[in-house]
């Protein structure tokens, strides 16, 4: 039970000889104290019937005089009025992803390869809990909150400011001084355990359906669209970083950087630590292991970060992961249950992956009711059978597998499976290749799975980003042949009529998918080779070719033409690896990262006339995307030359300079070595500038920078 203390009580007190706005500005400044003690603090001063009257006071003042109404009240946390879908917002800085490591020896393997790269010995970290629940975004001007914004593709998330608002021990102003006038500030966003279970049964006994984990629920009440069921959601952020700043500085030590969070009011978790090297992290692994059942959110791992943002700059990032941190997540959970049933199941490619129809079990936090059997080969290896009883695997939001067989449970008269010789979907040949683990329906856009596949991934949000064309309808326009390929998005306009006399689909919802449809016709280049699913080529290599090659016409001739050697040197009767060295030269594979498989994903892609043919169609539909044409020509010649950068250039960033090496086609590494052709030397560089004239490398400062990125 909270006890009042004597300054909650002075608080409560109203006082009748000052002007209602003066006591409007010490209700607000009191409330936020308590707000403070309560949620950031765990020390509340006071009972909560004396917080509502402090509140209640507020809010009737308020009402009064809507003069004196303002955005960072604590009373205007509820309020905002229902979205009706939320905007897309640019993030100032990308939220970047994590990588893992599942063991000690993995984790001794990143602490090494980061010891390396920094040319250091013991390195310092920060041991943080990983809390699985949903990242956020938040944005201070001037110490007030003015966005809240999801994830989303990391570069842009969904801005969901009228729910970030409701949630209880987010400040809506910052406390104290010297924060940097604009400052993003990173972490997740969780549900509490107990309340968990509380909300599933509210929502029960309402007929609605619940949440399968805390993790989605959390995520799921920040995207609702009525700020007012957030609000009655139990939601707690916990704060684990800063993204972009200006005007002001923040503490080299991401440790101190927390604590200086905590202190303008920023809720950190109290379980933070400092350590040193990997024996300090498997340490606070381990003790956080003991801990997790004890906690009230749910933890999925532990993150350690280098603690020193001067470390963190030289070490950079590679794709979507920074190179100075990793999550160390927990073992996944197992549990054991029966197989009913074996299916295979079609993806966007043709592969068939087996999938077991299981007895439901509960494991790792979820109903698990299918798992995957991967392939063919692992079916053998694992010796999987209909009827047997299983181990199923999972960890984290990583699809459950069947991890082993128990053998001895095994039912008389079992049969091993074996692959389908007809695709189950579309009835076409099964393929397999020699020495490849995949099967294959060759039906390609003949095969319904394969279209609706294809269609899921085209409109999905890292591609065109289609909202309102969700799986279900896709499953549906397919088996109405309203949908074949891509093209026919761009047509259902034409369909309207049609689409109306659906059940629940009212003006509005075509409407609002209609506008989407439209939308995504302003897209960029990489989005667009992404969204056209070729084998292997994920969102980072999309956006490689595209930075690289500038322009679909560029990509297309190139992989056309590589197209055309192949089958050259196939009626030379050349082997798949001739081939392969043969074509080492070649410009699609001296493009950075693509390696002889994706060159022949690229290339079979665009030589495909059926595929040429959609695209030609989409571009007529009016899809496009900013021309990078003149990026390619006059700036891309330092195309193949490699830059380490080291100490602090006087006007740029370490970013800024980076992304202008990287406009101009350099690549910017973390290590010297006899291949760098270049080092970037600012003022108090580290070693590396020792050891680049050591190897003799060109050794630049920002004006020898400048002139070689101008000189094309
Ligand atoms: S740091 C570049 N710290 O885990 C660093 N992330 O893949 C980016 N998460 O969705 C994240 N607890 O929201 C960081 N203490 C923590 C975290 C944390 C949970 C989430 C994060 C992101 C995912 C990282």
């Amino acid at each position: 039970m909270r006890q009042p203390s004597s300054i909650a009580s002075k608080g409560c007190k109203r006082s009748t000889n000052v002007s209602p706005k003066t006591r409007v500005e010490q209700l607000r400044e009191q409330i936020r104290e308590h707000n403070h003690r309560y949620y950031v603090l765990d020390d509340p001063e006071i009972a909560d019937a004396e917080y509502d009257q402090l509140l209640r006071e507020l809010q009737e003042l308020e009402a009064k005089h809507p003069e004196l109404v303002s955005q960072d009240s604590p009373t205007m946390r509820v309020g905002a009025e229902p979205a009706k879908q939320f905007a897309s917002v640019a993030h100032a800085m990308p939220m970047l992803s994590l990588n893992n490591c599942f063991s000690e020896s993995e984790l001794a393997e990143f602490d090494q390869r980061a010891q390396k790269g920094l040319e250091t010995e013991t390195l310092t970290y920060t041991a943080e809990p990983k809390l699985d629940g949903a990242a956020l975004n938040l944005s201070y001007r001037n110490g007030q909150l003015e966005r809240g914004a999801t994830r989303g593709d990391g570069s842009h998330g969904e801005d969901i400011t009228g729910n970030a608002r409701t949630i209880r021990n987010l400040p809506l102003r910052l406390r104290g001084a010297g924060y940097p006038a604009f400052m993003e500030v990173r972490g997740e966003v969780v549900m509490p355990r107990s309340q968990f279970s509380e909300l599933n049964k509210r929502l029960a006994s309402k007929g609605e359906k619940n949440y399968v984990n805390p993790r989605n629920a959390a995520a799921g009440s920040l995207r609702q669209l009525d700020p007012k069921i957030t609000a009655d959601r139990p939601l707690y952020l916990y704060a684990y970083g800063v993204g972009a700043h200006a005007d002001g500085d923040l503490p080299d030590s991401h440790f101190e950087l927390l604590q200086t969070l905590r202190d303008w009011g920023l809720p950190v978790s109290d379980l933070v630590e400092r350590v040193q090297g990997a024996s300090g992290c498997q340490h606070y692994y381990e003790k956080m292991s003991a801990r997790r059942d004890e906690l009230d959110f749910e933890i999925d791992g532990c993150v350690y970060k280098i603690d020193s943002q001067a470390q963190r700059d030289e070490l950079g990032f590679v794709a979507r992961a920074p190179r100075w941190a990793i999550a160390h997540k927990f073992p996944a959970e197992e549990a054991t249950t029966k197989i009913e049933q074996v299916e295979f199941q079609v993806g966007r490619t043709g592969a068939l992956t087996p999938v077991a129809r299981l007895k439901p079990v509960f494991v790792g936090g979820v109903t698990v009711s299918n798992a995957t059997l991967h392939n063919m080969d692992e079916i053998q290896r694992k010796d999987v059978r209909v009827g047997d009883t299983v181990i199923v695997r999972r960890a984290g939001d990583v699809i459950p597998e069947v991890a082993r067989v128990v053998v001895g449970k095994r039912p008389e008269r079992t049969e091993p499976v074996t692959l389908p010789s007809h695709c189950p979907v579309c009835g076409s040949d099964v393929e397999r290749v020699q020495g490849e683990a995949v099967a294959r329906c060759t039906g390609g856009l003949i095969c319904a799975a394969q279209r609706k596949e294809a269609l899921k991934h085209f409109v999905s949000r890292r591609a065109m980003d289609i909202e309102g064309l969700g799986s279900k309808l896709i499953e549906q326009f397919v088996a109405e042949e309203l949908l074949h390929t891509p093209v026919d998005i761009y047509a259902l306009h034409e369909h309207r009529e049609q689409l109306i006399e659906r059940e629940g689909f009212g003006e509005q919802s075509i409407g609002n998918l209609l506008s989407s449809i439209e939308n995504s016709k302003q897209t960029t280049l990489g989005r667009f080779l992404f969204a056209l699913g070729i084998r292997e080529i994920g969102e980072t290599m999309a956006n490689d070719l595209a930075s690289h090659f500038s322009s679909l016409e560029a990509i297309q001739e190139v992989a056309v033409n590589y197209a055309e050697q192949i089958a050259e040197l196939l009626k030379q009767e050349k082997t798949a690896e001739e081939i392969d060295k043969a074509l080492k030269e070649d410009v699609l594979r001296q493009t950075p990262n693509i390696g002889p498989r994706v060159a022949r994903n690229i290339a079979s892609f665009f030589d495909d006339a059926g595929n040429r043919e959609v695209i030609q169609k989409l571009l007529a539909a009016d899809v496009e995307w900013p021309q990078e044409s003149s990026k390619k020509s006059a700036a891309q010649h330092l195309s193949g030359k490699t830059f380490v950068l080291t100490g602090s250039l006087p006007d740029w960033t370490r970013d800024e300079a980076k992304a202008r090496i990287e406009a101009a086609g350099g690549r910017v590494t973390s290590s010297v070595s006899s291949k760098t052709d270049y080092v970037v030397a600012g003022e108090a560089p580290g070693s590396k500038l020792a050891k680049a004239e050591r190897l003799g490398v060109t050794v630049l400062d920002q004006n020898g920078l400048a002139a070689l990125l101008a000189d094309d």
